[in-house]
């Protein structure tokens, strides 16, 4: 069994991204096709559910079609078929579990469902052969904002989670209030090169009592209240210091917290996942705490912080290792909390 292959199939629909990868004894990316439906859902300013949901049933065949050709493999070479169920949007999970039951039932295949967070996290071992648990993460995405201790594959301690927005829907919501397209966490991350972080004090947001919980409707709500007040003034926004001291004021917070949490609990390896991981500004932030703090820090390449199938591949072989098979009846679970198995 050890010197086996272990050939998986992963596919991810929870939002806007229609996702297949093979992934190969739990590292190796095969393949790993990305479907975006950004375009789509830019005309409305986020994602419309019906919308995803439509797409993702014209789109999930063909890219799971090119995920195997790209792979050089065909579906008798598969092992075990692994899906995202849970959490997303309904409609949009339920179109890659049925997917992934039709062709796990005519293969005769074990059918895995993993956790869409525990994906994010695991889009780190990727890159990182040497990286194992335990070690901490910042999970940053559009729905999501946790830091967790990864104790084991599979097995995670949250210790802080957000009161309120996702730091990645902070992002796209203050983008949008400064006439930046949908998604806005790289239109923001990219603006912030050229202004300057200090130009504007936005709150940074502590909560009493709970050093490892975020929120971030307080420095939202400081970002439209400046607006307001120079559009009613009649004076020009410079959107370049605007982009770059809100990005400070949520990557100085994350960095923050992470930092005391990796010292609290003895974690000498520090890792962040999710879309707002592919940020520069937290990247090159985090790097510098951790070097300062003797810490070892790993992030994935952007492609991998974002949605995609590797990362659920990944989770899924150790998922499968551990002895966790699904059956028929597989749901899509749109609020399944971290470390719970349905
Ligand atoms: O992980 P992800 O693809 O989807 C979810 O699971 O939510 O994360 C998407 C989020 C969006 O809010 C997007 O604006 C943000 O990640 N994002 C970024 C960057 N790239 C994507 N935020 C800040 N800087 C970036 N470079
Ligand atoms: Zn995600």
């Amino acid at each position: 069994m050890e010197n086996e292959k272990t050939r998986i199939l992963a596919i991810e629909t929870s939002c806007d991204e229609t996702a297949a990868a093979v992934v190969e004894n739990g590292r190796q990316v095969l393949s790993n096709v990305i479907s975006s439906q950004i375009e789509l859902h830019r005309l409305y300013g986020g994602v419309v559910p019906e919308i995803a949901s439509r797409n993702h049933i014209e789109k999930i065949n063909p890219v799971i079609e090119q995920a195997l050709k790209d792979a050089q493999v065909t579906l008798d070479e598969i092992d075990v078929v692994g899906v995202t169920y849970g959490p997303g949007l309904v409609g949009a999970l339920l179109v890659g579990v049925a997917e992934a039951k039709a062709i796990s039932y005519a293969r005769s295949l074990p059918l895995v469902g993993v956790h869409h967070i525990e994906g994010h996290v695991s889009a780190n071992y990727i890159e990182h052969p040497e990286l194992e648990p335990p070690f901490l993460c910042l999970v940053v995405s559009g729905g999501h904002t946790n830091l967790v201790i990864v104790e084991d594959h599979g097995q995670f301690r949250i210790l802080g989670s957000t009161r309120d927005d996702a730091a990645g829907e902070a992002f796209d919501k203050v983008a949008r209030a400064i006439g930046l397209r949908y998604p806005g966490g790289p239109e923001i991350d990219r603006l912030a090169r050229e202004g300057d972080p200090h130009a504007i004090t936005f709150p940074r947001a502590k909560i009493d009592g709970t050093p490892y919980d975020f929120s971030f409707s307080g420095v939202k709500s400081a970002v439209l209240n400046y607006l307001n007040q120079h559009k009613m003034q009649g004076q020009e926004v410079i959107r370049e210091d605007l982009a770059a001291s809100f990005q400070q004021s949520v990557v100085s917070v994350l960095v923050e917290h992470t930092m005391r949490a990796a010292r609290e609990h003895h974690m000498e390896r520090v890792a962040i996942a999710g879309g707002v991981a592919a940020n520069q500004g937290l990247q090159s932030a985090m790097q510098a705490a951790c070097a300062e703090e003797g810490f070892t820090f790993y992030h994935p390449s952007p492609i991998y912080c974002t949605d995609n199938a590797a990362m659920i591949g990944v989770a899924a072989y150790y998922e499968y290792r551990k002895g966790t098979r699904h059956g028929w009846d597989l749901n899509a679970v749109p609020h399944l909390r971290l470390g719970e198995h349905l």
